[in-house]
């Protein structure tokens, strides 16, 4: 088999290959346009909170059956048209043995910060043996999620080592670009090792049965376009490139990314996310042809009463008409005090709204 070629055990079922997300990632027409929300599963849901009571959020990644509860409770609740896989970007390095953990209220910390070749040595390979309940839970999901796709996700290099190098969450990245500026190949090498995994654990999830990935790297709008040009995109384009040959649709995500949308598309997605902060026709500008975009209505709308919400996301669908593939999605992830009923509804309008 040549490496372009799809593995045709990792197609999809014919109902889940024709499911509106595949065929708007695939940018063919669709019946309504698709509807899913980053950090739909957890966060706002009563039903999360009570299945993880106890239970923290890396354990909580590890078990099969509370995996699958929780990544199907948006599905059922709002009637989204895809799920995503319930855990966390730093699942992979916990799994490959980094000492870390994810803090309530503050996200990942990192007990020894990778700051030198010595500590980079500690990153070894990711295999399929490293995380087998990664490969259970598809198992059972895509069992019991019928026709509704599944989408794998993982960090890109660049937000995995703003956690690995800062040792926690950071709002300027002073440790990660001192780095990347002081030692440039220090850096290129982390970035490649961390590729590697990252492209491995989205194997994982691809060859258990999920039917299209999406790259987070959320804070990759820190980064000035040449310098993400020349110190992070070679590392993201590895990893979508090692995993082109499933033929499932590859999503790159980031926020605050206006400015880097061009390369992000020249990273070699197949779709690519927008924040709420540039509207998708302008958007579509800068991506360029040939790829489908996923947004963009911002996080916050959901707090305004239902008529503002309504408006603003017609505000998206317009902005969206001209597209030849549109996946609706928030900008960034749903906020933990959103009311689950306004997400129900939006996905109701959405499909209403739009509905061919
Ligand atoms: O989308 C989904 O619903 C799937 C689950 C998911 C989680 N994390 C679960 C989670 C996904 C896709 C992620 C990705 C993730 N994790 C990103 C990229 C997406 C983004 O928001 O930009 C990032 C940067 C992280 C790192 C991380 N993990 C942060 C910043 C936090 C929040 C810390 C907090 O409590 O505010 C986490 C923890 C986390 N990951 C929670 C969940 C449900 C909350 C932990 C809990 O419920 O105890």
């Amino acid at each position: 088999m040549s490496a372009n070629e799809t593995p045709a055990s990792h197609q999809p079922p014919a109902a889940t290959r024709d499911s509106a997300f595949l065929r708007a990632c695939r940018r063919e027409p669709v019946p309504h346009t698709p509807v899913w929300f980053m950090r739909q599963a957890g966060r706002s849901l009563p039903e999360y909170r009570k299945v993880r009571e106890g239970i923290g959020m890396l354990d909580s990644c590890m078990r099969p059956d509370l995996v699958t509860e929780i990544t199907l409770q948006p599905v059922r609740r709002h009637g989204v048209d895809a799920a995503i896989y319930f855990s966390d970007i730093v699942v992979p390095l916990k799994a490959i043995g980094v000492d870390l953990d994810i803090k309530p209220g503050v996200g990942p910390v990192v007990e020894q910060p990778v700051r030198s070749r010595a500590d980079l040595a500690r990153l070894r390979d990711l295999t399929p043996e490293d995380v087998p309940y990664v490969t259970e839970a598809i198992g059972r999901l895509t069992s019991e999620l019928g026709p509704t796709p599944l989408i794998g996700f993982a960090g890109a290099p660049f937000t995995l080592a703003s956690y690995l190098v800062e040792g926690g969450p950071s709002r300027t990245y002073e440790n990660a670009k001192a780095m990347m500026y002081g030692d440039p190949e220090l850096w290129a090498d982390l970035l490649d090792r961390l590729a590697g995994i990252t492209a491995a654990f989205l194997k994982v999830q691809i060859e258990a049965g999920a039917s299209a990935v999406q790259l987070f790297d959320s804070w990759a709008g820190a980064l000035a376009p040449a310098d993400y040009r020349r110190s992070v995109l070679p590392a993201s384009a590895k990893v979508f490139e090692a995993v082109a040959g499933y033929g499932v649709p590859r999503i790159h995500f980031g926020v605050g990314t206006g400015e880097l949308l061009g390369l992000m598309g020249e990273a070699g997605a197949d779709v690519v996310g927008v924040d709420w902060r540039v509207p998708l026709d302008e958007a579509a500008r800068r991506v360029g042809p040939g790829k489908a975009l996923q947004g963009n209505l911002d996080p916050t709308v959901l707090f305004a009463p239902r008529e503002a919400v309504e408006a603003k996301t017609r505000e998206v669908l317009d902005s969206a008409a001209g597209l030849e593939g549109h996946v609706f999605n928030l900008g960034h992830g749903v906020m933990p005090a959103t009311d689950p009923d306004a997400l129900t509804r939006l996905v109701e309008y959405v499909h209403t709204r739009t509905a061919r």
